[in-house]
């Protein structure tokens, strides 16, 4: 406990005193206010609960804000008005953690437990049962707060885990963030904290609510709501997210005091006392796997009528010397393991079912259901991938069927409720021609692979195909013509102006400026886009053609080996499967494709409508003989302010240089853009690295 009963009786008392006064006449009283204060907050934010009505409590928040405006020297900087940072910053600073933080091993079940267990035993020597601490897994954004001489200095992300974006103002708006926080009591000077961010459902309901009847935008769901609260570059938006913080962890401390604290039990009962809000409640203290067993079941059932949301529970080993037996790898502790709790799941109606035919006549079955809400998201629609789905799940339309969606995994069909059917439900008919053809004058047959489980429609006539190939030509991976999406070619699309792809370089921008919605700059930045598409590297347009499973890779790799596009008209199957990456599948499908006469009449339209059908330099194998930065690794930090990122890369590759994500000893040059940051103070501290400023970088071309 934070505050003795007398300590609380005493603060009570004051409380009275102060709701008597009308102005603060000196500064010790001032302090007194503010710790006043600090302790409604513990009772409020800690405790879940408070002592003062909500308007007792904002009475003496006017009275502290009221001395401050008269006495602005008095102000300290853990006082509760502070907690409002009016430091508005427009990016993040990185900030490297005193101590790295590795991710959680998983387990799903009991018997994932009990091999855990056996491992500690094995690498700790111990034959004994082992002590375990066990706590929720929030499902929130993680925080590292560092306390230097009781004073809470810095509040961050947990980024990459060695270093994550400075938050601290936003940390400081969080209530049951402790402003100060008494570790020196317990020997301890300088101590990094870990927790998780994460705001109760309850309310999240209830500010969902509140924005509805404004007309704002819902939140998805509580763990995002959470998470953008802490990046908002505005604190004030943090502070009307109601968010908690959790904290269940030291990572690192300094002082003569840190030896003394020997167990995971013993820090959460010194994080309770001095005022972090801890799990307490909802943890135990396991004398043996078993137990830890129960507890995760325990909870497993429990966690729908939890006040958070949270997704397994974490089991630690508790005791100190134990977990340094056990040690770490690089990416995880060996002596804790995060106990995943099984996926959401919801039961709703198959309503109906709809078609979508892909690019290459796939034709995929939807489900539409009755929208359900389903961990965090309205699920209305879920794929039923073919149609062995539909019959192995025994899927009629108005069954009720269970979903389930489990984090950020896209809704899945487990199975229906055959026993609950009146007979009003039918059976659900594939189609045997192509669903979305209007004309059944020229119905053509669906086609399906011996080794495929999906339908096909061999021939398209309807030009559906040909949109969802449009729509894959100008995507970002492929051509990237940006400025010309998905909606833009439907309607394009709609008003017969786009039948293939090589309508795409033949469009009538007078006309598109004349449609409703576009106008003069949005035809001209269609334009744009599409001329620059032009002359992109040959493996965008390669892959950009659909050919069924021929991808990105492959298609990078061909176009290393071909002048022209239309050389492939003389590869083999043989030839091409001689290729890094390509299969017999792929190659045959190629071979095929390039044989048809409408194809290369296609190729022949966007040759002499400007597209480049010839290979490129940056199709070419790279060489990194040669070039000014032969042999060279670079990287670029800050923001560049005369060429992108990705063009600064590609020009260093031209160069001769290879590119890296980090600093280290094998980094060559640093090119240093517009507020560098801790990459270039690392740089820098190496000294063996070659720093230059953008122009420099540019001058080297
Ligand atoms: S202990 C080695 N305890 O789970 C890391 N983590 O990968 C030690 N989390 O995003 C973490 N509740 O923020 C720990 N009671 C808890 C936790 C917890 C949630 C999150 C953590 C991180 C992930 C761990």
């Amino acid at each position: 406990m934070k505050y003795s009963k007398t300590d609380q009786k005493d603060l009570i008392d004051q409380t009275r005193q102060f709701q008597k006064m009308d102005v603060i006449s000196d500064q010790m009283r001032y302090a007194d206010l503010v710790a006043l204060l600090h302790f409604h907050e513990w009772r409020y934010y800690v405790k879940d609960d408070p002592i003062l009505a909500d308007a007792e409590y904002d009475a003496l928040f006017k009275l502290l804000e009221n001395a401050e405006t008269s006495h602005p020297e008095w102000i300290i900087s853990s006082s509760p008005t502070q907690r409002v940072g009016s430091d508005l910053t427009s990016d993040f600073p990185t900030v490297t953690h005193m101590s790295p933080m590795l991710s959680l091993p998983n387990s799903y079940n009991a018997e994932d437990l009990l091999d855990f267990d056996k491992q500690i035993k094995k690498l700790t020597l111990e034959e004994g049962d082992i002590e375990y601490v066990v706590e929720p897994k929030f499902d929130g954004g993680t925080i590292v707060l560092i306390y230097e001489n009781d004073q809470l200095v810095r509040g961050a992300t947990r980024g990459n885990g060695a270093a994550g974006d400075d938050i601290t103002p936003n940390i400081k708006t969080i209530k049951s963030v402790p402003l100060t926080a008494k570790f020196s009591d317990h020997g301890l000077t300088k101590v990094e904290v870990r927790g998780e961010a994460i705001i109760r459902k309850d309310r999240f309901v209830k500010m969902n609510k509140a924005r509805e009847i404004s007309g704002d935008v819902l939140f998805a769901n509580p763990r995002n709501t959470a998470t953008g609260g802490l990046r908002t570059k505005d604190p004030t938006e943090t502070v009307k997210r109601q968010i908690d913080a959790f904290i269940y962890q030291i990572a690192a401390a300094d002082g003569p005091g840190k030896e003394s604290i020997k167990n995971h039990a013993a820090t959460i009962q010194l994080l309770d006392e001095i005022g972090f809000k801890v799990p307490v409640d909802e943890s135990k203290v396991c004398l043996n796997i078993q137990e830890v067993i129960d507890f995760c079941a325990h909870w497993q059932e429990k966690r729908e009528s939890y006040a958070y949301e949270i997704d397994g529970m974490v089991v630690k080993v508790s005791d100190f010397e134990l977990q340094r037996r056990a040690g770490e790898t690089s990416h995880h502790p060996r002596w804790a393991m995060a106990y995943k709790f099984k996926a959401k799941q919801a039961t709703t109606t198959l309503e109906d079912v709809v078609y979508q035919v892909g690019k290459i006549g796939t034709i995929t079955p939807v489900a539409k259901v009755d929208p359900v809400a389903l961990a965090g998201v309205t699920v209305s629609s879920i794929s039923l991938h073919n149609e062995d789905f539909i019959n192995q799940k025994d899927l009629y339309l108005g069954d009720t069927i269970l979903i389930e969606r489990a984090g950020d995994v896209i809704p899945y069909v487990v199975k229906s409720f055959p026993e609950l059917r009146t007979g009003n439900e039918t059976k659900i008919l594939f189609p045997k021609t192509c669903p979305i053809n209007p004309n059944p004058a020229d119905y053509v047959k669906l086609l399906r692979d011996e080794n495929e489980a999906a339908w096909r429609c061999p021939t398209c006539v309807c030009g559906a195909q040909d949109l969802q190939r449009m729509i894959f030509f100008v995507s970002k991976d492929a051509m990237n013509v940006d400025g010309m999406g998905k909606s833009i070619v439907e309607k394009f699309h709609e008003l017969h102006w786009l039948k293939d792809i090589s309508d795409i370089y033949n469009l009538d921008y007078d006309q598109i400026e004349t449609l409703e919605g576009f106008g003069e700059k949005s035809a001209e930045k269609i334009k744009r886009a599409v001329n620059k598409s032009k002359s992109n590297p040959l493996y965008r347009l390669l892959y950009g053609l659909s050919i069924h499973h021929f991808g990105k890779r492959a298609s990078k790799i061909l176009a290393a080996e071909i002048e022209h596009i239309l050389d492939l008209r003389d590869w083999s199957v043989e030839k091409l499967t001689e290729l890094k990456d390509i299969g017999p599948v792929v190659a045959e499908n190629i071979v095929e494709w390039f044989s048809m006469e409408k194809n290369i009449e296609l190729l022949e339209r966007l040759e002499s409508r400007g597209v480049n059908v010839r290979q490129t330099d940056a199709d070419r194998p790279k060489d990194f003989s040669s070039g000014p930065l032969a042999g060279k690794t670079i990287l670029f930090t800050g923001k560049l302010t005369k060429i992108g990122r990705k063009e600064a890369q590609q020009i260093a590759e031209q160069l001769g240089a290879k590119n890296l994500s980090a600093v280290s000893k094998n980094l060559d040059i640093l090119v240093a853009g517009e507020k560098a940051g801790s990459k270039l103070k690392k740089a820098q501290s190496l000294g063996t690295v070659q720093i230059l400023s953008e122009d420099e970088f540019i001058a080297l071309q």
